[in-house]
């Protein structure tokens, strides 16, 4: 079986997505439509066009003002509706979903607004198809961490439908110090905790995010490379790294593919995974990343099967549903 037929057949987990970086160029003008908002652009194929990014905050700055059409229940229901059929379409049969809340709550759109949407999708998903899912509320991490306690306070009536907290947004100038009594009161709430750490910035905030945090996984991490110490350290506790390749290379993390230190970290037997990030923005779905992986570093069979099976392994899911998935996998090899 050619290899571009291995990766989408294999049942997958995704483990670093943005909900709100999965809105389509379409759906977002047909929203802007539906609430007679002035987009900056003058047509779907403009707003793909001005899909180029400098860095992460030239991203963010046009992620922010994407997010700003998602108004009503509705419209949270069809970004989430959207992102799963495609995961339907990819074989991902786990996905564990970011969502920023204070991209929303910033505007006067409140959690009971999107939350339902948010769970309404989730549930048509999970009885359709079997599909199984898990929510992660991340803080944006520009803003202070006074203000990540009252959005932690504000999903009280949402707990349930909430595995983890998380930290996204502008790395550089913001360290995971800065939120480390929010971070605590999440794991005494008894949630999970990620952090995006060394994306952009220094491979310091990685350990600021294992040591003052205490975070269960690593979102991206490729920055660690530049400490053999913290190499050691993430081998021996096997703290998973969620690796997003196209998005390392549109933020310019990377200049090209082929320099992409994926598999660097994966002969480290570092615990890698690969995930798209902010699909719609970068260019690819999770069965897009690896294509390229196989592409630019020619990625092999048993390569493919390691970073699939991982994907199960650093999932938050219960042991005997990651071993399930996991024969899964081998039964294709
Ligand atoms: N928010 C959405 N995508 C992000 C990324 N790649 N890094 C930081 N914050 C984000
Ligand atoms: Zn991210």
């Amino acid at each position: 079986m050619p290899l571009s037929s291995l990766i989408s057949s294999l049942p997958k987990a995704e483990l670093h997505l943005h909900i709100e970086g999965s809105l389509e160029p379409q759906l977002m003008w047909d929203l802007a439509k539906k609430h007679a908002i002035r987009l900056p652009y003058a047509s779907v194929a403009q707003i793909e066009a001005a899909y180029q990014f400098a860095d992460l905050q030239s991203f963010l700055d046009v992620y922010y003002a994407g997010a700003s059409v998602l108004l009503d229940e509705d419209d949270f229901f069809k970004l989430m509706w959207s992102y799963l059929c495609r995961c339907r379409e990819q074989n991902i049969v786990h996905a564990e979903i970011m969502f920023d809340p204070q991209a929303h709550t910033g505007r006067g759109i409140s959690y009971q607004t999107f939350m339902p949407g948010f769970i309404k999708a989730i549930a048509r998903a999970e009885d359709e198809w079997g599909m199984s899912v898990k929510l992660i509320l991340s803080f944006l991490r520009h803003l202070s961490e006074e203000e990540a306690f009252t959005t932690l306070a504000q999903a009280k009536p949402y707990y349930r439908f909430i595995e983890a907290v998380g930290l996204d947004s502008s790395e550089k100038g913001h360290p995971p110090a800065k939120f480390k009594n929010v971070f605590a009161r999440a794991r005494q709430l008894g949630f999970k905790v990620v952090a995006h750490a060394g994306e952009e910035g220094p491979s310091d905030y990685i350990w600021q995010a294992i040591h003052l945090l205490g975070v269960d996984r690593i979102d991206h991490g490729v920055r660690c490379l530049e400490d053999p110490a913290l190499v050691s350290l993430l081998r021996e506790r096997q703290i998973p790294l969620t690796v997003c390749p196209l998005s390392n290379l549109k933020l310019k993390v990377i200049k090209d593919m082929g320099q992409h230190t994926l598999f660097t970290l994966l002969e480290q037997d570092l615990l890698v995974t690969v995930n798209s990030d902010d699909p719609t923005y970068f260019g690819g779905y999770l069965n897009k990343n690896f294509n390229v992986l196989h592409e630019a570093l020619n990625m092999d069979a048993q390569q493919l099967r390691k970073l699939v099976s991982n994907s199960f392994k650093a999932s938050f899911m219960e042991d005997a549903q990651k071993q399930h998935w996991i024969d899964k996998v081998n039964a294709y090899f």
